[in-house]
């Protein structure tokens, strides 16, 4: 893909679908920032990438999303290193799911520092090195991970919700703000996507319902029109799409990424 955007800061870089997201990237061709909060893997999978991927370049910043102090730091490294960004893919960190739709104000300060305000401020330092130069072509592209709460009231997922709708709210607002620059804000809401650690979970789920992974599986999913749960490669191909010139006339739209789970028009 020859327009796919440069340099590319991927948040929750070391999870199950970062590490999806980054080794896509890196095999179109983008140089990647790598963040999350344990350097040590942060470190191994930059090593990887050099390994597998030697066109690009790839770097790393250890940064606690839900922290203010961490935040201001990880500006402070982007500033140093004189870092340029062309591309940002935020996964805020996801509150517990709970079936609590009122938990107690220092809760939900709680829930919205740690999944809106600090995730806020880490995507306002990335974008504040951006050098967009539409009349010449350069587009700079946000994709903000969010998950299919984002459209419709998932009772397990209360604090999410909200959460959710907050994104896509800023991302609007975002888009709104800042298209004239040629900065896209889009976001890609996941319905259930088979990580390890979501296979891990699933698997839990089945042993307690006496029934084997494939079993609870096809049970899950049957309210999925593909009957499946997303693969995290597929989200990076999304990813990828979101940050290529398949998006280049794209800003402010919610993508759903979830089988066809979602109904509503
Ligand atoms: N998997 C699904 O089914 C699904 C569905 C809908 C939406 N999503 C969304 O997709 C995103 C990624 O999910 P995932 O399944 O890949 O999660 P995951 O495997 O748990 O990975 C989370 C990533 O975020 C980093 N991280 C966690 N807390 C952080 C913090 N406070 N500051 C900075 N980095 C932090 C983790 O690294 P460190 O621990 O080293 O910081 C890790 O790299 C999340 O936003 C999630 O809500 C997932």
């Amino acid at each position: 893909m020859s327009s796919i955007t440069k340099t590319v800061l991927v948040t929750g870089a070391t999870g199950g679908i970062g590490l999806a997201v980054c080794r896509r990237l890196a095999k179109a061709g983008c140089s990647l920032v790598l963040a999350a909060r344990d350097t040590g893997r942060l470190e191994k999978l930059c090593n990887e990438l050099s390994q597998n991927f030697p066109a690009g370049s790839y770097s790393w910043l250890g940064v606690d999303m839900t922290r203010d102090d961490s935040v201001r730091q990880f500006a402070g490294q982007l500033n140093t290193r004189h870092m340029v960004l062309d591309g940002v893919v935020l996964m805020p960190p996801q509150d517990p799911p709970t079936n609590d739709p009122l938990p107690d104000s220092d809760k939900w300060r709680e829930i919205l520092q740690n999944s809106f305000v600090g995730p806020l401020s880490l995507l306002a330092a990335a974008i504040a090195t951006m050098k967009p130069d539409p009349a010449n072509g350069k587009r700079c592209k946000v994709v903000i991970i969010s998950g299919i709460s984002s459209v419709q009231v998932l009772g397990h997922y209360a604090s999410s919700n909200v959460i959710r709708c907050a994104w896509l709210a800023e991302a609007k607002t975002l888009a709104f703000a800042l298209g004239e620059r040629g900065i896209h804000v889009n976001t890609l809401s996941l319905g259930g996507t088979l990580t390890p650690g979501y296979a891990t979970s699933l698997d839990k789920r089945a042993a307690s319902a006496g029934v084997t992974f494939e079993q609870r599986l096809a049970e899950e999913t049957s309210n999925v029109p593909l009957r499946k749960y997303g693969a995290p490669e597929e989200v990076g191909a999304a990813v990828e799409g979101l940050l290529s010139a398949f998006s280049d006339h794209m800003t402010g739209i919610n993508l759903q990424h979830d089988g066809g789970f979602t109904r509503a028009y």
